[in-house]
């Protein structure tokens, strides 16, 4: 009898509620994208057959999880959830002092109005849409420091989401220290392609930081990710925890913003987390004008109990293994057809080059966008354009942003879809690579102020 040649490994769960999807005709999606104004962000979710948008906030939550929000408690003031989460975080991420926020870019909020004065300058290893426009609104100006290899899809290098401490180095020595309200270090780096940041260059950042009296803010969204890139990567740590190694990446920061919505295997929540007792205190009276009083943070008791539940599923090997591996899945697949993607494969998303999948649509016919609109019409599928739209204009001089990276983003849930889902996207997207050439670029029609690519309405060239 023929045998098989491996072992496969599977979800680590299963199905205990299901929702039906819907599939649609391609007429029906022609339309639908029409009145979208090609923005995926503007489809109906029930247009949609696999959600591929983002992983912020459409997790599966567990049974456990679902049982934790029967017992919420409701209480305006001092709810249990809220101890039960502070726990957690104090536990897995180790920052003495919690603020509850609503998410991610409530954190964000709160702690750009209180570090960032007028004229400051916030270094980060590359932006993040809404971490920058905070940044910006607070008088702010960012300044990427990522090493070079991040805005190159094709380099190999394990850690592109470092920050190159050269880059950091010469900004100091220009502004002055004094000007730096603090290094934000995300971990992983979405806009870079979902890329690691390695504890060697955490460990060199705080020994620079340190010298020059400046803080080091960490977005721990995705963090967890990051923490098992390092272990399969990063010598030394192959036979800690991804428990361990998150906390000690924290270690060396001095607070967190967090958006719970990905990494804490929620559908809402975020936190500001940090050590320093002032900017604590001035965080805690914010937050009641901004979000909520500073146990609930403009979440719901039964939210808070969620995330803390979520805290401690988050770092389980097998949970992140098979959280990883679903998306190397699908982007192994894709590489073994020649489809150009960002290399290595990242720890949330697959992202397609758009620049090599569209060589022939320029940069200001929005290549990305025409291709997350184009894999919709071909197949249902909604993916994110993570390009010149999502880049946005420089606010001093009203141009394009033009990053180099021009890329879709093909998001993966967590817990959600399966193996055989992943299989029916890659042929998707292989469907329109063999039809590429014919495919042509968009025209902005309708462009609003903040976060572009949100609401941006586009036509057909
Ligand atoms: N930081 C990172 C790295 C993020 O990816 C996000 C959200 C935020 C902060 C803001 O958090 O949405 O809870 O306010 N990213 C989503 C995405 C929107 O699709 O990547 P939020």
């Amino acid at each position: 009898m023929p045998k098989l040649e491996k072992r496969s490994w599977a979800e680590p769960f299963k199905i205990k509620v299901v929702e039906p999807l819907h599939m649609t005709t391609r007429p029906y999606r022609e339309h639908a994208l029409l009145e979208a104004g090609y923005n995926t962000f503007l489809l109906r979710s029930r247009d949609v057959y696999i959600d591929l948008l983002t992983d912020s906030g459409t997790n599966a939550m567990s049974d456990n999880q679902w049982a934790g929000l029967m017992m919420g408690d409701e209480a305006y003031a001092g709810s249990e959830n809220f101890y039960h989460l502070e726990e957690k975080v104090r536990e897995y991420y180790g920052y003495r002092y919690l603020v509850p926020t609503h998410q991610g870019r409530g954190a964000e909020h709160l702690l750009s109005r209180i570090l960032i004065k007028p004229g400051d300058f916030v270094p980060g290893n590359m932006y993040f849409t809404t971490t920058r426009l905070h940044q910006e609104l607070a008088g702010g100006t960012f300044v990427d420091v990522i090493v070079d290899e991040a805005h190159d899809p094709e380099s190999l290098h394990p850690f592109k989401g470092n920050i190159d401490l050269h880059k950091l180095e010469s900004l100091i020595e220009r502004v002055g220290a004094d000007r730096i309200s603090y290094v934000s270090a995300a971990a992983t780096v979405n806009m870079a392609g979902g890329q690691p940041i390695a504890m060697q260059n955490l460990r060199e950042l705080r020994a620079l930081t340190k010298k020059h009296h400046i803080r080091v803010v960490l977005d721990a969204t995705r963090a967890v990710e990051n923490a098992w890139f390092i272990r399969q990567r990063e010598p030394g740590f192959a036979s800690h925890s991804v428990a361990q190694i998150l906390h000690e990446m924290c270690s060396y920061t001095d607070a967190c913003t967090m958006s719970g919505k990905k990494d804490l295997l929620v559908n809402i929540g975020g936190f500001l987390a940090l050590n320093d007792e002032d900017i604590f205190e001035e965080a805690r009276n914010l937050v009641v004008v901004y979000e909520g009083l500073h146990t609930y943070g403009g979440l719901a008791g039964r939210d808070l109990e969620a995330m803390a539940r979520g805290i401690d599923e988050a770092v389980q090997e097998d949970h992140i293994r098979a959280r990883v591996g679903q998306v190397e899945y699908v982007g192994q697949r894709l590489l073994s057809i020649g489809i150009p993607i960002v290399q290595p494969i990242g720890g949330h998303a697959v992202f397609l080059d758009a620049r090599r999948f569209l060589p022939h649509i320029p940069q200001i016919e929005f290549p990305a966008q025409t291709l997350a609109a184009e894999l919709y019409l071909e197949s249902g599928i909604r993916t994110m354009e993570r390009g010149i739209v999502s880049a946005g204009r420089d606010p001093e001089t009203g141009e394009h942003h033009v990053p180099k990276l021009e890329l879709v983003r093909l998001t993966f849930p967590r817990r959600v879809y399966t193996q055989a889902h992943c299989d029916v996207v890659t042929e998707a997207v292989e469907a329109v690579y063999d039809r590429r050439t014919q495919v042509r670029g968009l025209r902005m029609t309708y462009e609003p102020k903040y976060l572009r690519f949100f609401q941006t309405r586009f036509e057909r060239l």
